[in-house]
Parts: C-alpha cells; sequence; structure tokens
C-alpha cells in the first residue's frame, strides 16, 4: 500500500461510516493569533467541538496538512517531519470510546492490514488531583478487540524499571495521554478543550533495541521510551472536558478527535520504521543521490533534512494562504527552512541551485492529492530559485564578515546571532568555523537574541494578518467595496499571482496587503487608479448571490475558498449585466452601485516583508 493507498482507504472507510470527508484547511491559521501554523487535525475544528454545529454534520474525516515549527531541530532521525500529513475523524457528540476503538483496531488490522500482535495502546492512567477517572472502559474496549481475534491483553500500570512485564494496554499518566492544544491539564487556558487520549503503536521488533550501538540495550524497553523499537501511529482523543476557573468540566458534548500521521502508518504497514524509505519520499532521495553522488546510507541525516525541510517549504509556499521567505513571522520559517536545507546540501556537494529541482519532485508526489501545489506550481519554482540565488550571495558576504569579526579575536554570542540573523548563518556553521580556529562561541547569548528576535517576528505577523473592518458605518462599507476593486485591478494590472494577504478597513482609508515580488511602479499605480475610477464612474451595481465552493470556483471567483465546506457562501459581483468587473467571496457589506464611492487614490505602496505589498488607499467624496 501506498501512502496515497492508504489515504484514501481511509477516508473511504469513514465515509462509510456516515462522515462527511472535509478537504484540509489551510497551513496558515486564519483568527488564531496563538499560532503560525496548523499543527494538528484538530485545530480549525476547535469552535465545534466546543459545542457550534459544523454544516457538513457531526462525523467528519480529513487528511489535513500539518507543520510543527518546535520539531525542525529533530528532523534527521527517521520518525520526524516537520510538515506532515495527519489523518484524522471526529465525533462530535455523534459516537463515542465504543465505536471509535472497534473502528480504529478493524482499520489498522482489516484495513490496513496490520498484525494486531504487533499492535499496543495506552490509556490514561486518571488523576484525583484534577477528578477524571482512569480510563477502564477503554480497557475493556480494546480488551474485547484484541479478544475478538483471540488475544488475551494484559493491562499493566506503566513503571519505567519493569518494561513490557507482558503487557498489551499501558496506563500512562497526563505527560503521555491526555491532549489538548496546549499540552498537559496544568497548561491549559480556561476555556480549552482536552480529554483523556488512548495511543496506540506498531512494534517494530525488539532487534531494534538489542542491536549493538543501542544505547538503550541494557534499558527495559516500553511502548514510550525513545529505543526506536514502537512508534505511534495513532491518537484517539476522548475530547469530554474543558478547563474552567474551577478546573474541569464536561463539555455538553462527548466528542472524538482521532489523529493519526499518514507516514508512520505507511512505516507500520510497510514494517520499516524509517518514513524516509516510504514512496512518496523515494523520488525526493533519488534525486539528491543524483545530485550529490553521495548515498542515503552514508548520509541519512543530512538527506532528512533537505526532504523533509524543502517538502515543508513547497506545502507552506503553496498553500491557498500562502507565505514566501521574509524575516518575520511564518516567512521566517519558510526562510529557516531552505537556508537549512541548502546548507545541508552543501555538506553534502551540491553547489548549484537544486531546492527547486526537490520541489518539483514533491509536487509530482502531491500535486494530485492537493491541487493547490500544481497550480502554485510557477511561484513556489521561482520563490525557491530566488531565495536560493540570495542565500548564496548573503554566505558569501557572511564569511567575509566572519573573517573580520575573527580577526579581531573572538566572537560572542551577538555577533553570531548578527551572522545568523543578517547573513543567515546558522550557529553550526559559525562554530564549525570558529573551531577550527580553536575559538567557541556562547551559546547562552545566542540563544538570547535569537528569543528576542522570535517575539519581535510573532507580534510583526500578528499584525499583518489581523484584517477586516474597523466598523459597518457608510464610509467604511465604500472602502471596503473599492478594495474589492482594488484586488481586481491589481490582478489585471500586475498579474494572476497577487493574493490578498491581509486587508484593514477604517472610515479613513483602505489598506490592503497582497503577494507581488517587486514594487509597484508609478505607472501601474496609475493604470490601477483608472480602472477602478472608470469602474466608479460608470456607476455598476453590487449585488450578491449565494452558493456553494464549487459553483463560486466555476465562475471565476476569487478570494479564499476554504473551511467553507457544505456551506453557501456570498459572493459579490460588481458589473453591470452583460460582465462582471470583479467576483470574489466575501460576507459584505457593500455599497449597492459603484457611483457610491466617489474618486479613488492610492496614497502609498511599500514592503511589508518579502514578496507581500502594502497599498493604503482613499476615497474622496467632494470632488
Ligand atoms: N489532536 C490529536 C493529535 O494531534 C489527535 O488528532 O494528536
Amino acid at each position: 500500500m501506498t501512502v496515497s493507498d492508504i489515504r484514501k482507504a481511509f477516508l473511504h472507510f469513514f465515509r462509510e461510516k456516515g462522515h462527511a470527508i472535509l478537504p484540509s484547511a489551510s497551513l496558515i491559521p486564519e483568527n488564531d493569533p496563538t499560532t503560525l501554523f496548523t499543527g494538528s487535525g484538530m485545530q480549525p475544528m476547535v469552535p465545534y467541538l466546543l459545542g457550534q454545529t459544523h454544516p457538513a454534520g457531526d462525523r467528519l474525516a480529513d487528511a489535513q496538512k500539518c507543520f510543527r515549527a518546535q520539531d525542525i531541530d529533530e528532523i534527521g532521525d527517521n520518525r520526524h517531519t516537520t510538515f506532515f500529513e495527519m489523518l484524522g475523524n471526529w465525533s462530535l457528540g455523534s459516537y463515542f470510546k465504543n465505536e471509535q476503538i472497534k473502528w480504529m483496531f478493524d482499520f489498522l488490522t482489516e484495513t490496513i492490514g496490520l498484525d494486531p500482535n504487533r499492535l499496543y495502546v495506552t490509556v490514561f492512567r486518571g488523576n484525583d488531583a484534577i477528578g477524571i477517572p482512569r480510563d477502564t472502559d477503554s480497557v475493556a474496549l480494546w480488551q474485547g478487540v484484541f479478544g475478538s481475534v483471540g488475544m488475551e491483553a494484559k493491562d499493566v500500570d506503566f513503571a519505567e524499571r519493569d518494561g513490557m512485564q507482558g503487557g498489551r494496554i499501558f496506563y500512562y499518566d497526563e505527560q503521555k495521554n491526555w491532549w489538548s492544544r496546549s499540552g498537559t491539564p496544568d497548561k491549559m487556558p480556561v476555556g480549552e478543550p482536552g480529554g483523556p487520549d488512548t495511543e496506540m503503536f506498531w512494534d517494530f521488533g525488539l532487534e531494534l533495541t538489542l542491536h549493538e550501538d543501542s544505547p538503550y540495550r541494557d534499558e527495559p524497553c516500553h511502548v514510550n521510551c525513545d529505543c526506536g523499537r514502537f512508534m505511534e501511529i495513532g491518537n484517539n482523543v476522548f475530547m469530554e472536558y474543558q478547563k474552567t476557573k474551577n478546573g474541569f468540566e464536561k463539555l455538553a458534548q462527548k466528542n472524538v478527535d482521532f489523529g493519526g500521521g499518514l507516514e508512520r502508518l505507511a512505516a507500520a504497514k510497510q514494517n520499516d520504521p524509517d518514513v524516509f524509505h516510504t514512496d512518496v519520499f523515494k523520488p525526493i532521495i533519488q534525486l539528491l543521490e543524483q545530485l550529490s553522488g553521495v548515498t542515503y546510507k552514508d548520509q541519512s541525516r543530512s538527506f532528512r533534512i533537505i526532504a523533509d525541510h524543502i517538502r515543508a517549504a513547497t506545502f507552506i509556499i503553496g498553500d491557498p494562504r500562502g507565505v514566501t521567505p521574509s524575516n518575520v513571522g511564518q516567512g521566517y520559517l519558510v526562510r529557516r527552512l531552505l537556508r537549512r536545507a541548502i546548507r545541508e546540501g552543501r555538506r553534502l556537494g551540491i553547489m548549484d541551485p537544486f531546492t527547486h529541482q526537490v520541489a518539483e519532485v514533491v509536487i509530482g508526489e502531491f500535486g494530485s492529492a492537493y491541487s493547490e501545489l500544481e497550480e502554485r506550481f510557477g511561484s513556489i519554482v521561482s520563490e525557491l530559485k530566488k531565495e536560493e540565488e540570495k542565500f548564496g550571495k548573503t554566505l558569501e558576504k557572511g564569511i567575509k564578515e566572519l573573517e573580520k569579526m575573527l580577526k579581531a579575536g573572538s566572537i560572542t554570542g551577538e555577533q553570531a546571532f548578527i551572522l545568523f540573523s543578517t547573513y543567515g548563518f546558522p550557529l553550526e556553521l559559525t562554530e564549525e568555523i570558529v573551531k577550527e580556529k580553536g575559538m567557541s562561541v556562547d551559546h547562552a547569548v545566542f540563544e538570547a537574541e535569537f528569543r528576542k528576535h522570535q517575539d519581535v517576528s510573532r507580534t510583526a505577523s500578528a499584525g499583518i494578518f489581523k484584517g477586516g473592518l474597523a466598523d459597518h458605518s457608510i464610509e467604511t462599507t465604500r472602502l471596503h467595496t473599492a478594495t474589492h476593486l482594488l484586488h481586481r485591478a491589481l490582478k489585471n494590472v500586475l498579474g494572476e499571482h497577487v493574493e490578498q494577504r491581509g486587508s484593514n478597513i477604517t472610515p479613513e482609508r483602505l489598506r490592503f496587503d497582497f503577494s507581488h515580488p517587486n514594487k509597484v511602479t508609478p505607472q501601474q499605480i496609475k493604470q490601477v487608479e483608472d480602472i477602478i475610477n472608470e469602474v466608479i464612474k460608470q456607476d455598476v451595481p453590487v449585488r450578491f448571490e449565494e452558493m456553494t465552493v464549487e459553483e463560486a470556483k466555476q465562475r471565476g471567483a476569487i478570494g479564499l475558498f476554504e473551511e467553507k465546506y457544505g456551506e453557501k457562501i456570498k459572493v459579490y459581483f460588481i458589473g453591470n449585466d452583460t460582465s462582471d468587473f470583479s467576483k470574489e467571496i466575501c460576507g459584505g457589506p457593500h455599497v449597492t452601485h459603484t457611483g457610491e464611492l466617489g474618486l479613488f487614490k492610492i496614497q502609498k505602496e511599500e514592503a511589508v516583508s518579502a514578496g507581500i505589498r502594502r497599498i493604503k488607499a482613499t476615497l474622496d467624496k467632494g470632488e
């Protein structure tokens, strides 16, 4: 079974069980200032887990694009990736433990065909201090399903020193068997939903613990240890609690949130613990072997970093709400991914630009499941080329700068950070060079500088993505309609690559952020203004129709399509009966005729970050 076969089998399995299949939400969360990226399938579901009605029903399943920036430094082993697809199924108060545990067992053992003798599970031990009981219900259900294939499933309280103790089901505390977006119960803010979970593990075999270089040879093995023998392949969260001021209360509905890493399931299926051996990574590894003349076997860490990072960057740049490399927010992560990948490439001896070639293979592998990648093929490739060229130049400059610093005798943590932030020099690279001269870099100072910079980036990105209307006054409404005209006119003048990246409208002015690689020239600004003022002069009607996303797409509407599954959405049309100048997905409000707008004037055009421009414009009624 390929990765794609498993994805299809999962969605099919849950469709048969009455689930609506949802498209993946964007990797860049909307209206969630707490996080830069979507890191689990559950994140976009939060309002529905809390009780809001989902338009597609109370049984949902999907394959969600996820990115976990905090994992970036772990990349290089055989199981971690920053980007991954999480298979998910949800019960929004529909079914609970009975169905979920039975279905998961059937899915893993029958649909995927995994040997139940190599499956192990963990459950929540319970904690009186927070009033959450031991999950004996799940234990009984697991014993039932294992029993149905003639297996005795002994449950044991996990105790480090005793290892497996002949158990099949292990109780762990909230460090391991509790899930919420913020982690353990004590870390959850008031209002946050969470609950105990039961996780499933695949056993790759005892030889992984016992081989001669294993640091774990003499330790008792257990399913959650790091020896490499076991891999978590899925997590059923029984999300029935909410944190309150006084501890935990039951939510109005009992939810199920299952998440399973697609490549990890594939790894279990092929019984090879290296996720980079799965079919989606094979052509990437092959290309890197060709380009470098080195084998994956000899340099697996570098290969994994490159393959993971370029795949992640491709998905982030190619997202419907995609971002390009920059020094702030999400863009900073993309830059970091690419620069690490390029540096590892150089370490393997790949000197010519190669990231775009890897991206082409990634798009080939994933384009049929994620059409946004195919649609953005051109811009992904050109962004990668640009970034690689830029980094090549910065590396050269940085080396000169570093040499100057070294001549002065030493290099401080602050200087190492300047090399990093200004010249893109990763700390390890600086260290390597400095070490040759018998010197070292102060990590603590570097880290402190790094954290300061991260906080600044987060704040900046929250600013960029905060959008919308300040109020619903007539002035703001007029500027809102003008924003639609601007969006369309920019696409007409600069090209279809222009996409909205944020907007903020007050009664005084509109502000519109959009993707475009260069400065907009005065001539182009004039053209945009003329087009808009012509539409205003014609006094054409503004109207909306409600339709499905599919229909909106067919009719050529622009705007963000995702997360609207099953619902009717509004599309605003600006134009006369024979042709519409603008068609855009939007909730309103708008004026009824463009004649109400007055004279449109662009006051300012500037860069917000690499690849993102900002326009401020006004309407003048008293001409
Ligand atoms: N939310 C859980 C996780 O991310 C299961 O989907 O592991």
